[in-house]
């Protein structure tokens, strides 16, 4: 049976939506559980299937695990198994990042390769290094990461890019070394802050967290807490988007809009007005045709590679040429392919894509490569001609908690089809 999206093109978004936990945060909080012996309880989760995923993996490493609505609970025993599930960790990429927590607290990890997004090639070549750093030793094995160490201890760490799943699993292995350990080129994003902000408050010491040195004091163990996850910030952007190409009118809340700040003034740039208020709601409002923008993917805080489908869907309705150039995930591209299906004007050239804007894109059936292209390819329809057609759309559901329900609310016509 394929399920599919109906979406019917020309509605303009207006109303409020409520954003909940990042996906990409709840995830390694889950996994940082696994740091300290007794139950932590993680609240403000998004309910999307990675959650439960997640749970599946902890549950293989030992962990008794409640997901409750929107309330993780999990039990870490004294003694862990350190050796990941398969079949769950083929299925998410987060999955990954239980290597750093299993080598920080048992001195040895069997991780499965992960699975996730075909965005393109994902090694894990410094999450290795950065764990041999350290002092384990680290292969990759009969298709798992194994890694063993007598003890672990401090160390300089340099980077060679500011990965974000590499910076995560150093630190969780570092916060339990012997000695201080300084990550240099660390990722800066809002996630790592908010897994930083939940390890200090289980005893962990940390300092620099959002910078780009993180300086991690090792400490002998930790205790459980109880934490919330940040709003998603890619969540929240899909909508600031989605307001930017129907020229309709969004509040957001539950989204910090300091962690959108670069996003938020390119809508400005395309011709929207964004008012932000408190720290976790903004409202984007856009009147004419949005003007074409220029992007460039980077890691925080520049524009997030995540948001590239958007970037490209808002450019093929803009009035103009915009320029788009991915730096992350090559494979990401692969989404103009079925922009192109819907009447875009764009091309790739290596890393960049050339978008001339075009008045009304032109319906048409499309697939879903991954949770962000799908998500693109709805608000492309919402700015298409007749009734589009989104397929694969389990990829979407993996990031967008009630996206159907919230599209509704909003005053779009869009069907969730089993056929
Ligand atoms: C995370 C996010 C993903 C987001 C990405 C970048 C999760 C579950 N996923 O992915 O949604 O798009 O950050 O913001 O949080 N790299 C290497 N070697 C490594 C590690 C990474 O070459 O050992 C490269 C990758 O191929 C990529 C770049 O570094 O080109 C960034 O990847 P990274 O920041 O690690 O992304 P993820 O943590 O996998």
């Amino acid at each position: 049976m394929s399920e599919h999206f109906r979406v019917q093109g020309g509605a303009r978004l207006v109303g409020e939506v409520d954003v909940v936990g990042a996906k990409n945060s709840v995830l390694k909080l889950m996994a940082a559980a696994l740091l300290a012996e007794g139950t932590t309880t993680i609240t403000n989760c998004p309910e999307i299937l990675d959650v439960p995923l997640m749970a599946d993996v902890l549950r293989s490493l030992g962990c008794e695990v409640d997901i409750d609505g929107d309330v993780a609970t999990i039990t870490t025993p004294a003694e862990l198994n350190h050796r990941a599930d398969s079949e769950a960790m083929g299925k998410l990429r987060a999955s990954v990042c239980v290597l750093g927590p299993l080598v920080g607290r048992c001195k040895r990890a069997v991780v499965a390769l992960p699975g996730g997004d075909a965005i393109g090639s994902r090694p894990l070549d410094m999450h290795q290094s950065g764990l041999r750093k350290l002092g384990a030793r680290s292969e990759i094995e009969h298709g798992c990461v194994v890694a063993e160490a007598e003890g672990l201890h401090g160390a300089q760490i340099w980077l060679d890019f500011p990965s974000v799943g590499a910076t995560e699993n150093i630190l969780m292995a570092a916060v339990l070394a012997n000695g201080t350990t300084v990550i240099d080129n660390a990722a800066r994003e809002p996630e790592i802050v908010d897994i930083c902000v939940m390890l200090q408050q289980m005893g962990a010491r940390i300092e620099g967290a959002g910078t780009s040195t993180l300086t991690v004091h090792g400490v002998e163990s930790l205790r459980p807490t109880e934490h919330r996850v940040i709003g998603d910030r890619i969540v929240g952007a899909t909508w600031a988007f989605a307001a930017a190409m129907t020229r309709g009118d969004i509040t957001v809340r539950g989204v910090d809009p300091h962690h959108l700040d670069l996003v938020l003034e390119k809508l400005r740039m395309a011709g929207a007005e964004v008012t932000t208020s408190g720290h976790d709601t903004f409202r984007v409002v856009q009147h004419d045709r949005p003007q074409s923008v220029d992007f460039v993917t980077l890691p925080y805080p520049g524009f997030a590679t995540d948001l590239q489908p958007f970037a490209i869907a808002l450019s093929s309705v803009s009035d103009g040429t915009s320029m788009i150039t991915e730096n992350l995930f090559e494979a990401r591209f692969r989404f103009i392919e079925e922009m192109v299906r819907l009447g875009a004007d764009a091309r790739t050239d290596g890393h960049h894509a050339v978008v001339r804007g075009v008045e009304k894109l032109s319906s048409a059936p499309v697939w879903a490569s991954d949770i962000r292209a799908g998500a693109g390819l709805v608000l492309a329809g919402l700015c298409a001609d007749g009734t589009t057609e989104v397929y694969e759309i389990f990829h979407i559901e993996r990031g967008y908690p009630g996206f159907v329900e919230n599209l509704r609310k909003l005053g779009a016509t869009v069907d969730r089809v089993t056929a």
